[in-house]
């Protein structure tokens, strides 16, 4: 028998590490319709849940992510803040995307081929009679309860079943950095034997990126931390470059020989971003997911137009791609980078580890023990 109350970290409200309540009296999601619910074996961790957190998608915030923002938050009045998506979230809510666990119970239209299975969820929730309208997704653990929990719940279609030997945690790893990730490369065409330039490649999404271009047979060149480079050319990396490069075609060159590349695929920004746009050949195109060292940056849009740049934006995910990550990951092309895992209950600590950011690959929540 089910029981009828759980173990929940709740986020209560926009702001610092306090907002996150560790509750074990949360009352048990209950499925309806075409859902099913799901017994969180573990959830990965992501900038987004600090960056919803902290209202940092609000247009009035226009630093990085950082480590004293991530604990603090900006201090921002409720209207003022706003999720991913333009909107305000509300709450109280449980976030946590990246689930891994088993399907116990079916609504009243889920499909019984379900029931037990081990999965992972698709964290884009659409209109499943509109699948592919952008203005109607959601996000799992932002705009919905997510797995931060010992239980959740999402709709039948979300639900892939996965078999693997990887563990929980492990398999916990890949949903939202890997999609993103692979959802970049697909925006930018990235082929064969181009050159893919990846800041951050130390990071969830980062790595994900090394390890999908290679999977196309593109070449990764990344750009990182020094304390992490060993571990990132392990990964794919054809070549690592400083975080911080006087003059990175100068570095391109040294390394792999030319100082241009056909694509950039970024989510970090900041004061590095003219030179990443420097270094496009002509044609050339950048893609961009997220902006953790500063949304806000100096574009000559000369640069843009005399060299026929190409820049596009990646989030929403079309309908189809996380089968195809999820085979991916049946298959073994790309493998689990597992930086630490955390109880439930120790989540502010985790995200004070992860503000960090002196890992590689991506932490992990662990509601079972
Ligand atoms: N649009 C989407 O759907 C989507 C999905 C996932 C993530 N994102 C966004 O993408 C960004 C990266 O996500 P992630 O999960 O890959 O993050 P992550 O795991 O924290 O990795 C980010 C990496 O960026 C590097 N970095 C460079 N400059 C930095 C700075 N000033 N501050 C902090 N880190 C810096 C760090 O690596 P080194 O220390 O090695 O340089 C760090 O490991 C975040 O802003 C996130 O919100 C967006």
């Amino acid at each position: 028998m089910i029981q009828k109350r759980m173990r929940a970290m709740v986020l209560t409200g926009y702001g610092g590490l306090e907002k996150l309540e560790y509750r074990e009296d949360w009352p048990l999601p209950t499925p309806h319709g075409d859902e099913v619910l799901i017994e969180v074996g573990a959830c990965g961790m992501n900038n987004t849940d600090i960056n919803t957190r902290i209202g940092w998608y609000s247009k009035s915030v226009t630093e990085g992510t950082t480590a004293e923002r991530g604990e603090t938050g900006f201090g921002l009045e409720r209207e003022a803040a706003s999720g991913w998506g333009g909107n305000g979230i509300s709450f109280p809510r449980i976030q946590g995307a990246d689930v891994c666990g088993r399907v116990i119970a079916l609504g009243s239209g889920a499909p019984e081929a379900l029931m037990g299975k081990r999965v992972l969820v698709d964290t884009w929730l659409r209109d499943w009679s509109d699948p592919d309208n952008v203005d109607k997704c959601r996000y799992f653990g932002s705009e919905t309860d997510g797995g931060f929990a010992e239980y959740t719940k999402a709709p039948a279609k979300n639900v892939h079943p996965i078999e693997s030997d990887f563990s929980d945690a492990e398999l916990a790893t890949f949903a939202t950095s890997s999609i993103t990730a692979e959802n970049m490369l697909r925006r930018a065409g990235v082929k064969a034997d181009e050159v893919v330039l990846v800041p951050g490649a130390s990071g969830g999404v980062g790595s994900a990126l090394i390890q999908l271009a290679r999977r196309r047979g593109a070449i990764p060149v990344a750009i990182c931390a020094e304390t992490k480079v060993d571990q990132v050319r392990s990964i794919g990396a054809e070549a690592v470059l400083p975080r911080s490069p006087d003059n990175l075609p100068a570095a391109l060159e040294a390394a792999i020989g030319k100082p241009q590349v056909e694509v950039v695929a970024d989510v970090v920004g900041g004061t590095l971003w003219p030179q990443l746009i420097d270094c496009l050949r002509r044609g050339g195109r950048y893609t961009c997911s997220g902006a953790i060292a500063g949304p806000i940056v100096e574009f000559d849009l000369r640069t843009f137009y005399l060299n026929d740049l190409t820049l596009t934006g990646a989030t929403t995910i079309p309908p189809g791609l996380f089968a195809d990550l999820v085979g991916y990951i049946e298959r073994k092309e790309i493998k689990p980078l597992l930086a630490g895992t955390w109880p439930l209950e120790s989540l502010r600590e985790a995200q004070t580890a992860f503000l960090k950011k002196q890992h590689v690959g991506n932490f992990v929540i662990n509601p079972v023990g």
